[in-house]
This record gives structure tokens, C-alpha cells and sequence, in this order.
């Protein structure tokens, strides 16, 4: 547009705002469309190139001169992230940007609570509103590969059906308050090794059954207004401008009409970042929290290059324009929306949410009696106080701050409760605390020497004080430093550190009522698990972390949370690990992900490689019986579906919830096929004696596969049999049907 343009349309927008009309794209009694296009119309290419990268770390530029406002955006995804500086990564030291923190996502999807996600998703943008943002950062579904990645704890576990389940809740929650979700990291961004480069090469099989299932529903059914492209290469193009995923996938198969959003720094050409499905460029040359430049950001690939480009003609005009609807599109949803709610941080409703989550989440792992055991005799969880004098408690994570560190995750909590202020306010001054061991890397020389010794005589106090104590609760697992459960990097071994191990070993040497309360996102190696009679699985659960754990041993929740991954005993057991360093971490350039569509338990069940504790396992302090399933008819039609019902009760003393879980295998495949895959579950909450009857609706999309022949989605002919159960191996029952 030229000047003279520009100043006469300037001057119509003036006067029908001095006669009282509305602008179309201001009026939001309109459709969205027709706002979009009207904003469009009047639009420089210079407003519509500066609104496709971004101005500021977190912020970009909407259209000052029509009134549009910039997009503000945070992480994501457990909490709002504190304010970070304009144009550097420094945190702007601010006093009014404390946050409620809640449950990391891997402990989201442990509660396989789909209405909890619902909250997670509505009091995280409420906090969102109350801070000004426009989008969070989150949540992630890309699926737990291997237990080495870096950034499991914030995406939701190892199957698709699951993830898919729990992200569609989180997104509606969200984004019903006029605040965006973008999802991340779209897509296959499963380690943080080479995460910039790596080229992830796989099937089309394990592309379509497991690594995208849940990005697609988060798409089509949680209606999610953007999406975060990764770091990484998917064969050999990066993913941040990939056509196949972008494009073809996300854009055209699945009708996405959102926001293409880079990783920060995810942006490397212009040309294809113009073609190749992205709309907004972000933290370019500031990947990962390193170098800082002189860099403008209309120097940014979608900026003054990719502008020269248009007016050279080398480029389509309709290609921008298609990004600038997107863009606007989701300003209107989100910053330029009048009518959305004040929004509210920290609140006593947000904890109570949190630690809702929190105590659905902890997964009980193992509970037997201890010493030598008789059958029949009483498991040590839930502590009974009356029985012990001295409670000591030990480990570095019982006082630790474990949502400060991680990467982009990292959290400012207005409030913590630690598992030691959650276990003294039940059991006061029975608490004894020592911590046993120090995080810390290993060094070199006389400083590793002097670090050993200090390792050693934290251990040897902590065992010394377990041999006089009643009851020793060991609070230990990973911390969000780098190499642990954190961004940028993965965990170098899957075994503890620190000297957890050897700690663990002697504390059940000294003292048989051990409880291990493991902190963290991942699964780690557990050679000491068959010594200590209970173990608990309790995550990273934010703000009152400390309460829903004391609440779980203490017995006032009743345990309900299940593995969301498989926790296998020894790392080459894992499918990803078995294929050696071409399959993880690849050889810096590429990668193969050899074991294709038979990730986590896909692996252990089809292999017949056991798991130390399955995907979907934890235990109750009540027991659940599993009646006699039925079918509504023996047979499926490719139009029809049926019903399968089955009796679940409470046999046990204590009120309590059970995920029934249900599990679809053909009998006679055509194909390789995972001995069975995940395919519905319900969370239900029986009191003592009761019994409720869960209906599962069974339809041909549950049988389906992707045939790499034909490029489509079949379900062929054949039987198919019905598993439901507590776990992924602990199957009640099984009933057979015809398709
Ligand atoms: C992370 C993203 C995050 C972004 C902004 C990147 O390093 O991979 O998940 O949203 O930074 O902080």
C-alpha cells in the first residue's frame, strides 16, 4: 500500500469511529472469519511482516495502528513462567510474579483423570490472565522414548491414547478463557542430545500410531489455536519448517487454522520457513538460553528478508497473507478479546487444584510388609503413627525446591510445601531429618576427593541415625539440574545419582520399615527395589508437593495414580536402548528409531521383555475385583460399534479409585502389531462394598493401523480380543469379538 493509501484508509477508520461505528474486525458479535479478513484488508505490508516474528523474548507485534495489540506469550507448562527481560534472557526481578506451581505433566497424566486436566488447563489460565498472557507454552505431548530424555517430566508419558486423552481436557480448560495453549514440540523432539539438528528418521507407521495420535487430537478435538514446531530435523528438513508435518499433516489433513509457532531459535531459512507451514518466528540466535547478539529482529528470516523476497516477487503474497490471518485469527481469540475473565494467581482455589492433582498422581509402586514376610501380613503403607516414636526422614529432595531449574519450565512459587513441612504437620516432632546425600556433579582431583568424603559421611550419618529410628522415609530421585530431569540436555545414566543407591542399601540393611518416595519425572533403575518393602512414585507436583505426598503415606488419599510409562529394569531393556547408539542418540547427525511402532510397553509385552513395574501399574490400599466382562454382540461392522460392560467392586475396607484400563489386540495380524495397545480407560471412585458397571464403546478406529502400502488408516478382518485390566499386565479379563 502507498502512503496516500494508507492515509485515506487512516482517515475512513477515523470517521467511522468519530460517527460511532465499529470497525468489522473490531465488532466481536461477528464472525471471526469476517473480522479476520476486514483487518487483513486494511493492512501494510509492513504491519502484516511484523506481526510474523517476534519483537521481544516473549512478545509480538499485533497492529499498533489499528488498535490490535501485541501478543504476549509464556512458559508453560506447569505454571506462568516469572517475567523475563525484553530483549535478553535475564528474569526482570519483579515482586508481583510469584505463581501457584502445579504438578509437572508427567504427574498430570499419572492421575488418568481427564476432569483434572480440565482444571490443570482453567486455573493455569487463570493464572495466565491475571499475568497478562496472551499463550502458554504448553502443554507437551511428545511420547516417552527412552528414560534418558531430558524433558520427560513435561510432556505426558508413552502412549498415545492416553496423551491424546488427558491433552484435549488441558486445552478446553485453557483456552475457554480466552488464553491460547500452543502445543509442543511438534513433533518427534524426544531427547534434548542434539535436539537443534538431529535428523529423526522413522517409519510412517511409528510417525502415524505413536508419535502423533495425540498431537492430532489436541488439534481436532482440544481445538488447540497454536503450536510449537521443534528443534529437531524429521527426515532431513528441520521441523519448525517442515512441509510434510506442517503442511501436508497439521495443515491439510487435520485443518488446522492456528498458529505455527518456531521453538525459540527453531527458525534457519527463510525460504522454508515461508513455505513450509511456519507463521511465527521467535528467539532467533537465542536458541537454548546461550548467545546474545546485536541481532535485530527484523533481521529474524520471516522479517525484512523474507519481506525483500515478497516485493522481489520470488515469494507469494497469498503465502504471507495466510499467516496473517492465522495470527490475527488467534489475536482475536486471545489479546484483542474484550469479554474474558480478571483472571487470579496463587489463590487458595489454584492449591487446592494442584494438590487435587497432586494426590491423584502418586503412584504407590510397591507395598509389602516388611522383614520377613508372612502371608496375609500387613503391608507398611499407610503408616500407622501410633506404631512409631522416631520417623526419620532422609534425602536432599525432602526440603528441595524442585520447580526452580529444568530449562523453560522453571518456576517462581508464591508457596511450597516440601514433603518434610507435608510430613511434620502430621507427625511433628516425631520428624527427624538428615539429609544423606548432596546432589552435585562428579568433579576431578582433590575436589572429587573432598566431594566423595562429604558423600560418604552424609551417608554414613543418615545410616547411623535410620539404625535408631522407628521408621526411615527416604525422599530421593532426580532434580531439574542439567543431566537430571532438565532442558537441554539428557540424563547420562539411568541409574540414581548422587549415591542413592548405596544409601538406599544400607538404610534396608539397618532398618527393614523403609519407604522410598522417588521425586522425578523419569524412570530410573531400581536394583535395590526387591530389599525395600514400599515405594512410592511421587513426581515433581508443585506447590504443595509435600501435602498430597504426606497425604498418600500418611493414608488420608487413598493411592489412585498409574504409570504413565513403563519403568523397565534395565535400560537396554527399553525399545529405543536395544538398537544401540544409531537408535539413541544417533550419531550426532541422524538417528533411526529402529524400534518403531514398539515403544514402551509396545516393546515389553510384544518382546516378552518384562518391565520392573508395567505402564498403567499402581497399587491401592484397597483391593478392586474385576466381574465378568460382557459384549453387547460378538460381532463388529465397519459402521458400527459395540459395548463392553464390566462389573468393578470395592472389596477392600477403604473408599477408593480405580483407572480400569482397556486394552485392544488382533489375534492374527497382517502386519507386525504390538501385542496390544491402550485404546479407552475410566477413573472411577468406589466406596467399601460398592460395585460399579464401566461401559467401554468399542468401534472399528480402535482396531485401526496405518498401512504404509497405501498410506491410510485399516482395520482388517479378523478376531480381535478385548483386555481390561488394572495395568498393562495385571489383565482381569479378556473377551474375543469377530470384526
Ligand atoms: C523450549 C521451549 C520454550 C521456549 C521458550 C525453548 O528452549 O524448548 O519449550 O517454550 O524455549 O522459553
Amino acid at each position: 500500500m502507498n502512503r496516500s493509501i494508507l492515509l485515506s484508509a487512516t482517515i475512513v477508520l477515523t470517521a467511522a469511529a468519530l460517527h460511532g461505528q465499529t470497525p468489522i474486525y473490531q465488532d466481536e458479535s461477528r464472525p471471526l472469519e469476517e473480522r479476520v479478513e476486514d483487518a487483513l484488508s486494511r493492512m501494510t505490508l509492513d504491519e502484516k511482516v511484523a506481526m510474523l516474528h517476534a519483537e521481544g523474548k516473549f512478545a509480538s507485534a499485533g497492529v499498533p495502528r489499528l488498535g490490535i495489540p501485541d501478543l504476549w506469550m509464556s512458559d508453560g507448562p506447569h505454571g506462568v513462567r516469572a517475567e523475563i527481560n525484553w530483549n535478553d534472557w535475564g528474569y526482570s526481578k519483579r515482586t508481583n510474579d510469584s505463581i501457584a506451581a502445579f504438578p509437572a505433566l508427567t504427574a498430570l497424566a499419572a492421575t488418568w483423570n481427564r476432569d483434572l486436566s480440565e482444571l490443570y488447563g482453567q486455573a493455569l489460565a487463570e493464572e495466565a490472565l491475571y499475568r497478562e498472557k496472551d499463550v502458554m507454552l504448553g502443554p507437551g505431548v511428545n511420547i516417552y522414548r527412552t528414560p534418558l530424555n531430558g524433558r520427560n517430566f513435561e510432556y505426558m508419558g508413552e502412549d498415545p491414547c492416553l496423551a491424546g486423552e488427558m491433552v484435549v481436557p488441558y486445552i478446553r480448560g485453557m483456552q475457554r478463557n480466552g488464553v491460547a495453549a500452543c502445543v509442543k514440540h511438534y513433533a518427534l523432539n524426544n531427547q534434548e542430545v542434539w535436539r537443534g539438528h538431529i535428523d529423526v528418521q522413522l517409519s510412517d507407521r511409528a510417525l502415524r500410531e505413536i508419535y502423533l495420535p495425540a498431537f492430532e487430537k489436541a488439534v481436532k478435538e482440544g481445538g488447540a489455536w497454536s503450536i510449537m514446531g521443534s528443534y529437531n530435523k524429521v527426515r532431513g528438513q528441520h521441523a519448525c519448517h517442515n512441509d510434510l508435518l506442517l503442511n501436508k499433516i497439521l495443515k491439510d489433513e487435520w485443518g488446522f487454522d492456528g498458529v505455527v509457532i518456531t521453538d525459540w531459535g527453531g527458525a534457519h531459512d527463510t525460504r522454508e520457513a515461508a513455505l513450509c507451514g511456519l507463521d511465527l518466528e521467535m528467539g532467533t540466535y537465542t536458541n537454548g538460553l546461550t548467545s546474545e547478539s546485536a541481532f535485530t529482529t527484523d533481521q529474524y528470516y520471516l522479517a525484512n528478508p523474507y519481506k525483500e523476497l515478497l516485493l522481489k516477487g520470488d515469494l507469494p503474497m497469498e503465502g504471507l497473507d495466510d499467516k496473517v490471518r492465522r495470527l490475527l485469527r488467534l489475536n482475536f481469540r486471545t489479546a484483542a478479546r474484550r469479554l474474558k475473565p480478571y483472571g487470579s494467581i496463587a489463590s487458595p482455589e489454584h492449591y487446592a487444584i494442584a494438590e487435587a492433582i497432586g494426590d491423584e498422581a502418586v503412584v504407590l509402586l510397591k507395598n509389602d510388609a516388611p522383614g520377613k514376610k508372612k502371608k496375609g501380613a500387613t503391608p507398611l503403607l499407610p503408616i500407622d503413627a501410633a506404631k512409631y516414636d522416631r520417623i526419620l526422614v532422609v534425602g536432599e529432595n525432602a526440603t528441595r525446591n524442585l520447580m526452580e531449574g529444568g530449562g523453560s519450565s522453571d518456576l517462581k512459587p508464591k508457596d511450597i510445601v516440601t514433603p518434610l513441612d507435608g510430613l511434620r504437620a502430621l507427625y511433628g516432632d516425631k520428624i527427624e531429618y538428615t539429609p544423606g546425600y548432596k546432589s552435585g556433579k562428579p568433579m576431578y582431583g582433590k575436589v572429587e576427593k573432598i566431594r566423595a568424603a562429604v558423600t560418604d559421611s552424609l551417608r554414613r550419618r543418615a545410616v547411623e541415625m535410620a539404625r535408631e529410628a522407628d521408621l526411615v522415609i527416604f525422599v530421593g530421585g532426580l532434580n531439574k539440574n542439567h543431566g537430571q530431569d532438565c532442558e537441554n540436555g539428557d540424563r547420562e545414566e539411568y541409574a540414581l545419582p548422587f549415591g542413592q543407591p548405596r544409601l538406599i542399601d544400607d538404610l534396608a540393611e539397618v532398618n527393614p520399615n523403609l519407604v522410598v518416595v522417588l521425586l522425578s519425572g523419569n524412570a530410573v533403575e531400581m536394583p535395590w527395589a526387591s530389599k525395600v518393602p514400599a515405594i512410592v512414585q511421587g513426581w515433581y507436583l508443585g506447590s504443595m508437593a509435600g501435602k498430597s505426598i504426606a497425604s498418600v503415606i500418611s493414608g488420608k488419599v487413598n493411592p489412585s495414580g498409574k504409570l504413565p510409562f513403563s519403568i523397565p529394569v534395565k535400560l537396554e531393556d527399553n525399545g529405543a536402548h536395544h538398537f544401540g547408539t544409531i537408535s539413541y542418540p544417533g550419531d550426532s547427525i541422524r538417528q533411526e528409531y529402529l524400534e518403531d511402532i514398539l515403544v514402551g510397553y509396545r516393546w515389553h509385552d510384544t518382546k516378552k521383555i518384562p518391565a520392573l513395574y508395567p505402564f498403567g501399574h499402581g497399587l491401592s490400599y484397597t483391593t478392586f475385583d474385576y466381574g465378568k466382562p460382557t459384549l453387547s454382540s460378538p460381532t463388529l461392522s465397519p459402521d458400527g460399534s459395540l459395548t463392553l460392560s464390566i462389573p468393578v467392586s470395592n472389596v477392600g475396607k477403604q473408599a477408593g479409585k480405580e483407572t480400569v484400563q482397556l486394552y485392544v489386540s488382533e489375534l492374527s495380524p497382517r502386519l507386525t502389531r504390538p501385542a496390544k495397545e491402550l485404546k479407552a480407560f475410566e477413573k472411577i471412585s468406589l466406596a467399601p462394598g460398592q460395585t460399579k458397571v464401566v461401559h467401554f464403546t468399542v468401534t472399528p478406529d480402535m482396531l485401526r493401523y496405518y498401512d504404509p502400502d497405501t498410506s491410510a488408516w485399516r482395520a482388517d478382518p479378523g478376531k480381535y480380543r478385548l483386555l481390561i485390566g488394572s495395568s498393562s499386565t495385571d489383565l482381569r479379563s479378556g473377551i474375543d469379538f469377530k470384526y
